[in-house]
């Protein structure tokens, strides 16, 4: 019987310590992508002369909190997302967007198909937050946004927080094609953005 107590417990306390380190783990991550996304979206609002009249697509949009903030400074906005988070996303902007005469609409974009079969207006402007974060994804992230900024007209900007060696190595791929310069930090949330623009 005092077996049976005793198995009992500590079941119940393993799946609590459980439980307990997974909400942790979820929090971290949620806090941590939405401040990328946050000091993106600030950085726009300090310079609202980037995005107020442009068009502008934001990649691997999430919630599409960066995007929907260019859209509010007056940009025309696409935010893209891969097909399976199109759902969040559009449920996303549709409630947030509820009363405003923001231009900004959702599309299935997802970085491993040729971008041939999309078609979107010549861009401005160019945002990500946070998609520096998969290795496998780097040469489709890559090969999107060199035909997405097909002249130096366009500006890419991508905010990330480094996190390991391999983020730096994308800054590096892009380099091959662009002027890659870190234009802002946020030294209190690690967080970083980069301008991207072609060469010509
Ligand atoms: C770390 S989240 C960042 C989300 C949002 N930008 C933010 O900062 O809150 C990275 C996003 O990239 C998207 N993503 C990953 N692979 C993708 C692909 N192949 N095509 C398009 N989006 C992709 C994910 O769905 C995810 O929403």
């Amino acid at each position: 019987m005092v077996t049976v107590v005793v198995v009992i417990v500590v079941v119940v306390v393993v799946v609590v310590v459980v439980v307990v380190l997974v909400v942790v783990a979820v929090i971290i991550v949620v806090v941590v992508m939405s401040a990328v996304a946050i000091v993106l979206a600030e950085y726009l609002v300090q310079n609202k002369a980037l995005v107020e009249g442009k068009n502008v697509l934001e990649l691997g949009a999430g919630t599409g909190l960066t995007g929907m903030v260019a859209a509010a400074l007056g940009g025309r906005v696409t935010v893209t997302e891969r097909e399976e988070a199109m759902t969040h996303l559009m449920a996303s902007v549709a409630h947030n967007t509820i009363n405003k005469a923001w231009e900004i609409s959702a599309k299935a974009l997802d970085w491993t198909h040729s971008l041939e079969e999309y078609d979107f207006p010549a861009l401005d402007l160019v945002i990500g937050a946070d998609i520096i974060y998969i290795e496998e994804t780097f040469q489709d992230l890559l090969r999107t946004i060199v035909s997405l900024a097909k002249s130096k007209s366009t500006l890419v900007l991508l905010s990330c927080k480094i996190r390991y060696d391999r983020d730096l190595y994308f800054l590096d791929l892009l380099k091959d094609h662009f002027n890659v310069e870190e234009v802002f930090y946020d030294r209190d949330r690690d967080i970083k953005i980069f301008s991207v623009i072609r060469f010509s």
